[in-house]
């Protein structure tokens, strides 16, 4: 389904709704060639009926923005939904208001979104949820059925092209659909997304930290120094990474920048640096003198 289309059918069928705008598409977003490939193949599956793929990766490497680059580079309307925080069945579809001492039913996002044909809906965090009876209603749409029915709502279908993405953030006891019920995950197709390799690291630090190349390799070498450690090995996500790089990018130092970024033991961040300046001719200002402030 081509984007315009998607567009022109909202606006006939006047749902046009501001939280289902298409978003712009971000610069310097690196993916393997194959999930790009598998992304393509997503969007043609769509054609045919509604596609349920399920991003697992861990923190901070990439997948919310993967979803948002899916809908901008397919020009179709995105919508979020944190399924980590429901806590009972209806919950995405709307809830019971007071108004004048009257209750009237006000309908959310979800049901509008799920109802827009090429709709992009991501499921954040569906491995997650407060209660486990918050995923009944979910998944009736994400089944072969895909239909709902509510009271106060009627049926509700998902409409031609809609693409269901979850996200689901892999711990260091879980991975991927193990996390997930069998039923649920039985109905998706599975993107792993790892963290990245070095080169492309380096470049995203250059091109969206805005520190040279030089330094982001440097910080880059720290921070898979500091991912490998044997004794302590710490989780450093690209969001982390890049927030080092930001603080490098504004003049501090790279080890001050992973100490205040990262609340790490110094001594064993100065361990790394000494053999990276051993290995690697680094320099690198200490800034240990006290000065008046
Ligand atoms: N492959 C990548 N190329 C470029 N930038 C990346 C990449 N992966 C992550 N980033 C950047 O890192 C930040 C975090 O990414 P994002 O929010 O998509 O991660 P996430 O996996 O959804 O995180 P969380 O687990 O917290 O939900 C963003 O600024 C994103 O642009
Ligand atoms: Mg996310």
């Amino acid at each position: 389904m081509s984007g315009r289309n998607v567009i022109s059918q909202q606006k006939h069928s006047g749902r046009f709704d501001p939280g289902l705008a298409i978003p712009e598409a971000e610069a310097h977003f690196f993916l393997p060639s194959e999930v790009i490939v598998n992304l393509e193949m997503i969007a043609k599956l769509s054609e045919r009926h509604p596609v349920n793929c399920l991003v697992a990766g861990k923190q901070g490497c990439g997948k919310s923005t993967l979803v948002r680059q899916f809908a901008a580079r397919q020009r179709r309307p995105l919508a979020t939904f944190q399924v980590g925080i429901l806590s009972e069945p209806g919950q995405l579809f709307g809830e019971h208001r007071l108004k004048d001492g009257k209750t009237y039913y006000q309908e959310f996002l979800f049901p509008q979104a799920i109802q827009t044909p090429g709709c992009v809906i991501h499921l954040e965090e569906i491995n997650r949820p407060e209660h486990p009876k918050a995923l009944n209603m979910l998944f009736s749409v994400l089944a072969e059925d895909r239909r709902v029915f509510l009271d106060e709502l009627g049926e509700i279908k998902v409409a031609p092209g809609v693409v269901f993405f979850a996200t689901l953030n892999e711990g260091e006891e879980f991975v991927g659909t193990e996390m997930l019920d069998a039923a649920l995950s039985d109905r998706f197709y599975v993107t792993a997304l790892d963290y990245l390799p070095q080169e492309v690291e380096t470049k995203v630090l250059h091109l969206k930290g805005g520190v040279d190349e030089a330094t982001a390799l440097t910080i880059v070498n720290v921070a898979n120094r500091l991912r490998g450690n044997k004794h302590e090995p710490m989780i450093i996500s690209t969001r982390h990474a890049l927030m080092i790089a930001e603080m490098v990018h504004c003049g501090a130092s790279v080890k001050q920048a992973f100490i205040h970024s990262l609340q790490m033991n110094k001594n064993i961040l100065e361990t790394v640096l000494l053999s990276l300046h051993v290995e690697l001719g680094l320099k690198e200002h200490d800034g240990n003198e006290y000065q008046p402030y």
